[in-house]
This record gives structure tokens, C-alpha cells and sequence, in this order.
């Protein structure tokens, strides 16, 4: 049944029955064609080590090495060069560094990296950067500033000592407040803090009352995250039960549907799918720009026609620099109607989007294109068109969740499964 919802979904967004990425490299010149239709562009920094490996955590990372990092560091300024004459002088207009926990190589060459990435491409924006909350004392956080980085993510999870002991959370409730409270009187423009519902035993009430201590901090930025289950982690073997069971998916509703009270009555707005910032503070995003280029290991590039996956393997990584050759592992051309759907969906995940833009970006009518489907989701009041925007109603965040669930988890879960087995796999279906 699911298999077939993905695949009539599939079909009917892209007009394919599936997407294969192969082992291919694209060449120099084809990498320059793919650039000169490319205007400006965001970036995206992995930085793949943990100081521990979490039992629900999706995301490419190794614990952290010293050795190995200071391997990486070298690694990523040559990956740098190797795009520098084909990026040349297109504005970046967003940085994000992400992880794993970027915070780890803080005092073991971060601050090197994003030095040379400046002196190599036209920063033109902000940086974003996630940490984690034993990571932030003050001389970190000054460490952190210095570098340059604006906005600051940490991952707070939850705010009951058996919730964050479950979890395997190395602080206290009361230790991780205070790590938000320094992080709020440091000058960043927009403090980000992650948390997750829907935990196992969590209940409704226990959910609120971590938004509310957050919204009482007057933290500028909350992302709440049903807890995903993915299969190659922990706690996806586990057996935990399947993210869209029916009982399941009704907790998270209401779950979130009580969190958005929270979030609403405070004065914070809807600026993502998941995430709530206070009225007139800059939000904190990750990578859903248009089009970026990923760096490090896993990094994966969105670009026009063309997406690339990095290898996830870290040694695998640093090797193919260390020979002088891109860490490609995968890559798959875009259709037309491939980047239509991909735009669609990164765009409805903001919440909301001029319909000019996408005239702008493909050069032809989104009612053209879209018109039924709009229609048909406007009439299900999953989202509002007054004729020049489109903005994802409540009802539509809570389906686009329902959406990630059956479509995105599993195709996250088959590319970075996959990833996290084989460094260099020959292809994978999704
Ligand atoms: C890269 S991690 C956070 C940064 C840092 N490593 C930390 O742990 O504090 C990004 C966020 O993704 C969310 N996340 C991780 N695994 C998840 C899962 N299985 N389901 C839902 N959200 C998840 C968590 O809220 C986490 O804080
Ligand atoms: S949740 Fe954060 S600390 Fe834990 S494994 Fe994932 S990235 Fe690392």
C-alpha cells in the first residue's frame, strides 16, 4: 500500500517511475555548462563527527577524531579549490554548516575552513551554523562569533530529565537552559532551538511545557520535529513502531496542533514546516534555496539539472581529495518536470511563495503547470492562492509531514542507508 502511494506520488510530481542515482562523475566541461546557467547560489558545509552517536539520529557522522578532523579540514579547502574556477565569481547568497556537530571541530580548523571559503567564493550573506549544547560556553560562543556566524542552531530535544535520559541527551534540563541562555546574549541575530515530539511515553502536556519554557526565554527560533524512525538508525532495529501507524500519526497531530497553540499565542509565526520564529526576528534556515553546492563528506549539490551526492565515508572522503579528485559518489540529471516538483516542494516547505518566482525560475505559468493540483489543494484548504501568492495552510504542514513521512523518509532512508554502508555504491533506485 505505501509502495504504491509513493510510486503513484512519484509519477504523478515527476512523471517518473523512479529515480536512479548512478556512480558518475560528471566532467569538467559538463561541471562549467551546469555553472554558466546558474546566477547565484547557496552553500552547504558538512561537518560529519559527534561526540557521541545518538540512537535516532538519520544523519552522516563518525565520533570525533582528531587525527581524522584535522585530515578533514585539509580536505574540504582542496574540495574548495577544485570548485573555485567553476563557481568563480557567483554571489553565495546562503552558508549553512551543518552536521553531525560542527561545533566538535571548533577548536581543530572550522574557523580555517570558512576563512578559506571566503578568500576562494563571493560571500554574499550570513552564515548559519548548528552546535550542540554542551559546546557553548562563553569562550566558545566568542570563538563562535568570531568566526563570523550569525545565526546558531543547537538541538535542546526536550525539557523532562526522563525524555532527555531516554533520548541519551548528556545535559540536564537545567544545564541545556542555561546553554540557551548564553547563546541568547551573545549577538546572534536569530538563535535556533530544535526540539522533538512525539517522543516514546512523551505526553501532550509534557510537549507544551517545553514550548512554553522556550517561548518564555524568549528563544527567537523553535523547530519541533515529529520523532522520525529511521531504519538504519538504532532506533528504527529496534522495531520502535512505524512512523505512519494510525495511533501514531493522531499523537503527533495533536501533539503538534497544541504546539502551534504555544508557538501562536506568543507571537511567534509559521516560517517553515517545522519551524516558529518570534514576529520581525531573521529566521534560521538550513539548505532550501533554490539551488546550492555541497561541501564534505555526504555534502549533496542541488543545482540546475544536476544533483550530486558526496561520499559519506570520511576517510573515503579525504583520500579522493587527497588524489586530487572530487568526492562525487553519485549523480542523477534532472528532468525538467524533476526540478518543477523539487523547487514545488522546497518552496511549499517554506510555507509560502510568490508565484512570480517560479515564472522567474522556469519561465512559464505555475497554473499552467500546477493549476489542478493547486485547485484540488486549495478546495482541501491545505493552502491559500490569492492570485499572486501561495501560502501552506496548518491543515497543509500537518499533511506535508504526513507527505515526508510516506515519500521522503524512505527515499532518505534507501540514499543515505545505502550511503552509510557502501562509500562508493554502483547506483540506488529510489
Ligand atoms: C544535526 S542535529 C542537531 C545538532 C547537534 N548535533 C545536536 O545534537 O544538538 C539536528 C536536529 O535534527 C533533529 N533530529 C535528529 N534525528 C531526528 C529524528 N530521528 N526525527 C526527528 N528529528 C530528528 C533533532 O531535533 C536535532 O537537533
Ligand atoms: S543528534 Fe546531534 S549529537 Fe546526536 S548523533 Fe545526531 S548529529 Fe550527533
Amino acid at each position: 500500500m505505501e509502495r504504491m502511494v509513493r510510486q503513484l506520488l512519484l509519477r504523478a510530481l515527476t512523471g517518473k517511475r523512479e529515480i536512479t542515482l548512478r556512480r558518475r562523475i560528471p566532467s569538467r566541461s559538463d561541471l562549467h555548462a551546469e555553472f554558466d546557467r546558474i546566477a547565484s547560489l547557496g552553500l552547504y558545509l558538512h561537518i560529519p563527527f559527534c561526540e557521541q552517536i545518538c540512537s535516532y539520529c538519520p544523519y552522516n557522522k563518525e565520533l570525533f577524531r582528531r587525527d581524522l578532523a584535522e585530515r578533514y579540514v585539509v580536505a574540504v579547502k582542496k574540495e574548495v579549490d577544485l570548485y573555485a574556477d567553476v563557481v568563480r565569481d557567483r554571489p553565495i547568497t546562503s552558508f549553512y554548516i551543518g552536521g553531525g556537530t560542527p561545533t566538535t571541530m571548533l577548536a581543530y580548523g572550522l574557523g580555517e575552513i570558512v576563512e578559506h571559503i571566503r578568500s576562494v567564493f563571493r560571500l554574499r550573506c550570513d552564515i548559519h551554523m548548528e552546535s550542540h549544547p554542551n559546546h557553548l560556553c562563553e569562550d566558545s560562543l566568542s570563538l563562535i562569533r568570531s568566526i563570523g556566524v550569525e545565526h546558531l542552531s543547537m538541538g535542546v530535544e526536550a525539557l523532562q530529565e526522563r525524555h532527555l535520559r531516554a533520548l541519551g541527551r548528556p545535559y540536564t534540563v537545567a544545564s541545556v537552559m542555561d546553554a540557551v541562555g548564553r547563546a541568547m546574549s551573545h549577538g546572534f541575530k536569530c538563535v535556533n532551538v530544535d526540539v522533538m515530539f512525539a517522543l516514546p511515553g512523551q505526553t501532550r502536556k509534557e510537549a507544551e511545557e517545553t514550548g512554553r519554557a522556550l517561548v518564555r526565554m524568549g528563544v527567537d527560533q523553535i523547530a519541533a520535529y515529529p520523532l522520525f524512525r529511521f531504519p538504519y538508525t538504532r532506533l528504527g532495529r529496534n522495531g520502535q513502531p512505524k512512523n505512519h501507524g494510525l495511533s501514531l500519526a493522531l499523537k503527533r497531530r495533536t501533539m503538534l496542533r497544541s504546539l502551534e497553540q504555544v508557538f501562536y499565542r506568543a507571537g511567534y509565526e509559521r516560517t517553515s514546516v517545522w519551524a516558529f520564529t518570534r514576529r520581525g526576528v531573521p529566521r534560521y534556515c538550513s539548505v532550501t534555496v533554490p539551488l546550492y553546492l555541497g561541501l564534505g563528506a555526504s555534502g549533496g549539490s542541488y543545482l540546475r539539472g544536476l544533483f550530486l551526492l558526496n561520499t559519506f565515508g570520511v576517510s573515503e572522503y579525504a583520500r579522493a581529495l587527497e588524489r586530487g579528485r572530487l568526492p562525487i559518489a553519485l549523480s542523477v540529471n534532472l528532468t525538467e518536470r524533476m526540478q518543477q516538483a523539487g523547487w514545488l516542494y522546497w518552496r511549499i516547505y517554506e510555507t509560502s511563495f510568490a508565484k512570480s518566482d517560479y515564472q522567474e525560475r522556469f519561465g512559464t505559468d505555475i497554473d499552467d503547470a500546477y493549476g489542478t493540483w493547486l485547485k484540488i489543494l486549495e478546495l482541501l484548504r491545505l493552502l491559500k492562492d490569492d492570485g499572486s501568492r501561495i501560502a501552506l495552510s496548518d491543515s497543509g504542514a500537518f499533511w506535508l509531514h504526513a507527505l515526508e513521512d510516506v515519500l521522503s523518509i524512505d527515499y532518505i532512508s534507501k540514499l543515505w542507508g545505502t550511503s552509510k554502508r557502501e562509500p562508493w555504491p554502483d547506483q540506488i533506485a529510489l
